[in-house]
């Protein structure tokens, strides 16, 4: 094989390779809410550590979830609805973050400050002992 030929080779197989990552990474972020969502989850469990406190969130099953008090939970579906970035919970200002465009949105989902014009999704999330469930 010419030296020519082996790099033409590894350069096309590296940038299918780049491209197969960037979907993948795409996918797992903004995976759709699934129709009928009933999530329980355990607060005591060390993979939603991130809720035990005030100010903690997590993302799971296309959601972001974010303690906003000792008793009180959002559930949010997390692709922003400009183009579909994940947003970020901050605690700090009490908002969700689009780090694409700057949209902003309450903790109710609804638009603080475009280009999004559209809401969040707002799912139901009640707290019964250490779980947490989630619902449609
Ligand atoms: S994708 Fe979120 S502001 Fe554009």
């Amino acid at each position: 094989m010419e030296r020519l030929e082996f790099i033409k080779l590894m350069g096309t197989g590296t940038l299918l390779a780049c491209a197969g990552c960037g979907l993948v990474s795409c996918g797992s972020d903004s995976d759709p809410v699934p129709a009928n969502l009933d999530l329980n989850l355990d607060l005591t469990l060390a993979e939603n550590a991130a809720l035990q406190n005030v100010g903690g969130s997590l993302s799971r099953d296309g959601l972001i979830i974010a303690r906003l008090s000792t008793t009180s939970f959002t559930a949010l579906g997390r692709a922003c609805t400009h183009q579909g970035t994940p947003v970020n919970f901050r605690p700090n200002q009490g908002d969700f973050f689009c780090s694409a465009h700057g949209s902003i949105f309450s903790t109710t989902g609804s638009v603080v400050q475009g280009p999004a014009t559209q809401p969040l999704r707002q799912y139901r999330a009640e707290l019964s002992g250490n779980i947490l469930r989630v619902t449609t």
